[in-house]
């Protein structure tokens, strides 16, 4: 059974509660997703599941880094609150918020502090990706407030995340790489 080393116990709790966070914001999405459908909002269903997606690959890729330290994953599921989706778009930018200005720097300084380059690089994935959800969250709330339903929010369209890292762009060929880790463009998924 493989034994976390002592000086690594700090930068796996953080992992874990990464992870969780992931997962949970996964869950989530995916929820608010079909809500945001069957309200006719099929652009913001289509950002929902593009961010959904991207938490889904930062949750891997954290939980694979757990594993390289020694820990086990776990986490807990809770129960998704659906509301309106102005609402969950707020709760969802909400969400974002916290891991851009707070979670997300925190674990990065302890990850940087212990020299842990593969906790640096999954939580720097995350960070980046988390970064142009709450942009897009906020843009989608801006539109729906302002009721232009004629806008994006409002038909479905494409988004596109990095295989690797969970990078998320509203653009096609925005860059010829990813910005965050270097995958190759063309390897991008593309979710509607
Ligand atoms: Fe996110
Ligand atoms: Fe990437």
């Amino acid at each position: 059974m493989p034994i976390i080393a002592p000086e690594d116990t700090t930068t796996v709790q953080n992992l874990l509660a990464a992870f969780e966070g992931e997962s949970n914001a996964h869950a989530k999405y995916i929820a608010f997703a079909a809500k945001a459908g069957a309200d006719g909002l099929h652009g913001a269903a289509s950002l929902f599941r593009a961010a959904a997606h991207a938490e889904r690959i930062h949750a891997a890729n954290h939980a694979r880094v757990i594993r390289q330290l020694g820990g086990e994953v776990t986490c807990e599921i809770h129960e998704v609150e659906v509301k309106t989706t102005l609402e969950n778009l707020k709760a969802a930018r909400e969400g974002e918020l916290y891991e851009v200005e707070s979670m997300y720097p925190a674990f990065l300084e302890e990850a940087t502090a212990h020299n842990s380059a593969a906790a640096i690089r999954t939580f720097t994935g995350a960070l980046e990706a988390e970064k142009a959800h709450a942009r897009l969250y906020g843009e989608a709330i801006a539109l729906l407030e302002g009721g232009k339903l004629n806008s994006w929010i409002g038909a479905p369209r494409e988004f596109y995340v990095c295989p690797i890292c969970g990078y998320t762009s509203e653009t096609q060929d925005e860059h010829e790489r990813c910005p965050v880790c270097n995958c190759p463009w063309e390897r991008f998924e593309i979710i509607r």
